[in-house]
């Protein structure tokens, strides 16, 4: 979808208008002419209120049809973002317009080109039948062209990400993932290295050979650099790349594995998220590991009770092949590390706790200090994306003591899971400044509303770019 702005006289012969009306039908800013060209009475007849997530389609005298979505009592960046995810699939021309961002909140405009690019992704490369939705362009009236380039910037991230999670997993080998992420980075300028399984074994790499024993499909290392002359700020960044968790030896059961094709996230949203890095032109370097490999079984596949070795920093005794996550993070953690970056954030599928703790639709962070794990809050919230601090317990580490290496990957107790496997990852990512992002529960949205379709969600990587450009802020005189 198209997405720019209009001024001056708007042709509106073709086109779907979409207006925001308030609670008890008061049309938003913007809204006023386009309400009073529609017959009262047929709004009377619908009984529209204007209450939140309400969307009303009637015929209008200029336009092919008129869409009135509910904005509720009080607009939020939250409530128009959801409200235009709402509209776009309720569009049936190919052309619509909107004065939805004249609201005046903080961030309109975004909040409007999020709602349309999210609501109205599709992800249909796998569908012989239905319809793709109709809507191609989306007029802005009046609107900041710098703005919805932004806006444009991040929900095109969020999109590719989320195209390259809901490919099964039959289409996306280690080796072929990284062959997506390297055509994406190279087209913005980010240099591209992919080690194959060779290099992996002589940069000894012995977590990621491990997890990827069971396989035929072969692992692969990217390492992205984005490294602009005038930076002030080094992020480094490493996503969890599993692109089929069947748990391994410790095979998974029933349910469980039906949607760990979605186990790549964190590796799809650090990946994508420098890329819009890169695209911003923001003066921040990023560097970002992204072991990816399959969790599969097999005759060589690791054995509870195996001993691997990281890049760096302690031996495990695996004993549930299931924990293998915390594995990989361990050796992309130790890649990562030799950049000597100032923050390093890692991004992952990690915990079935972290969506016990939290549910489908909030994201656990957790930080070295509380400095840290605020400023990923404080991003979070200008990204309009939901996340929740736990605590780095680090008493917790004693469960994680094994007889015979120096960790073992897991605690043995089913409690506190999602604090355990980060007390785990903390042994691997030094003594600076470190912050981990468990995406189990909200990585899949499990509904089509607002600006979330079924599927793959891309939750994080507005997050990321938004920590990204909080770290070259200049601060205020
Ligand atoms: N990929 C899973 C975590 C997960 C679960 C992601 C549900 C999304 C939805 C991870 O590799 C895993 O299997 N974790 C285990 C760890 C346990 C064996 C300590 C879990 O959470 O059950
Ligand atoms: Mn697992
Ligand atoms: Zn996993």
């Amino acid at each position: 979808m198209e997405i720019k702005t209009a001024s001056g006289d708007i042709d509106l012969n073709d086109a779907t208008l979409v207006i925001g009306i308030m609670t008890d039908n008061v049309p938003a800013p913007g809204a006023e002419q386009a309400a009073l060209a529609v017959d009262p009475q047929l709004v009377d007849l619908a009984i529209f209120e204007g209450k939140a997530g309400q969307v009303l389609v009637v015929p209008h005298e200029q336009a092919v049809a008129l869409i009135m979505v509910g904005l509720g009592d009080e607009a939020t960046f939250d409530s128009v973002r959801a409200a235009m995810g709402n509209a776009v699939r309720a569009v049936k021309t190919e052309r619509a317009v909107t004065t939805l961002h004249q609201i005046p909140i903080d961030d309109a405009t975004r909040a409007v080109v999020e709602g349309a690019a999210l609501g109205g992704y599709q992800h249909r490369v796998y569908k012989t039948e239905g319809e793709a939705l109709k809507i191609r362009v989306l007029e802005l009236v009046d609107a900041d062209h710098a703005e919805i380039a932004l806006a444009t910037v991040l929900t095109d991230a969020t999109n590719l990400a989320r195209d390259w999670v809901n490919t099964p997993a039959l289409d996306k080998a280690p080796e072929a993932l990284a062959a997506m992420i390297r055509g994406a980075a190279e087209a913005v300028g980010v240099a591209v290295e992919i080690w194959d399984e060779d290099r992996i074994a002589e940069e000894k790499l012995g977590a990621v050979i491990g997890v990827a024993a069971g396989s035929e499909r072969p692992p692969r290392v990217v390492v992205l650099e984005y490294q602009p002359e005038e930076a002030t700020a080094h992020l480094g960044l490493v996503g969890k790349g599993i692109v089929f968790d069947t748990g391994g030896l410790s095979i998974k059961t029933g349910t469980f594995m039906e949607e760990m094709k979605d186990d790549m996230s964190g590796a799809a949203i650090v990946a994508v998220a420098t890329i819009a890095v890169a695209r911003l032109g923001l003066p921040v370097r990023i560097t970002t590991v992204i072991p990816i490999t399959d969790n599969a079984i097999g005759g060589n596949a690791t054995r509870p009770g195996d001993v691997l070795r990281p890049v760096a920093g302690p031996t495990i005794e695996v004993l549930n092949t299931d924990a293998e996550g915390r594995l990989i993070l361990a050796d992309g953690l130790g890649v990562v590390r030799r950049y000597e970056p100032d923050l390093i954030v890692d991004v992952a599928t990690l915990t079935g706790a972290a969506r016990v703790a939290l549910g489908d639709k909030i994201a656990a962070v957790f930080g070295s200090d509380s400095d840290v794990a605020a400023s990923v809050l404080a991003a979070a919230s200008r990204a309009g994306e939901h996340f929740w601090e736990l605590p780095l317990f680090q008493d917790y580490k004693k469960s994680l003591e094994s007889d015979v290496a120096d960790l073992k990957n897991i605690s043995g107790s089913r409690y506190g899971g999602a604090i355990t496997a980060a007390v785990f990852l903390a042994q691997y990512a030094g003594e600076g400044k470190w912050a981990h992002l468990d995406i189990a529960g909200p990585a899949r949205s499990r509904e089509t509303a607002g600006e979330q379709v079924k599927g793959a969600s891309g939750v994080g990587v507005r997050t990321l770019v938004e920590l990204a450009r909080g770290l070259v802020e200049q601060p205020k005189p």
